[in-house]
């Protein structure tokens, strides 16, 4: 198992034991006040959307353009912070990431 520190929609940071293997939408979906990942990780939704800080981001490999694109459709959209928590798969390597749970978007 590999340890992500995850802060969800209210501000709360929840540690989690992730298998690795799955995504990390696959692993944090579960969680209240989390990812809906509506389109079951397709990349066609945008709602598995999560903020990750800079040690974060260069810890993860890059985007690709499908994911980049479906991003920019997100208002909570930063350029320097935005994934898609379906688009990353859980490593050792990521073991103690730390991820925020995007806003809602209304
Ligand atoms: S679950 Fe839909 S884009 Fe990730």
């Amino acid at each position: 198992m590999v340890k992500l520190v995850v802060t969800d929609k209210d501000g709360r940071d929840v540690e989690i034991d992730a298998r690795p293997g799955l995504s990390i939408m696959e692993n944090i979906r579960q969680l209240p006040r989390s990812v809906e990942a509506i389109c079951g990780g397709l990349c066609s939704c945008a709602t598995c959307h999560v903020l990750l800080d800079d040690e974060a981001m260069r810890r993860v490999p890059p985007r690709r353009y499908e994911e980049r694109v479906m991003l920019e459709t997100s208002r909570a959209f930063d350029p320097q912070r935005s994934r898609l928590s379906c688009q990353i798969k859980v490593t050792a390597e990521l073991e103690g990431l730390r991820l925020t749970v995007a806003p809602d978007e209304d």
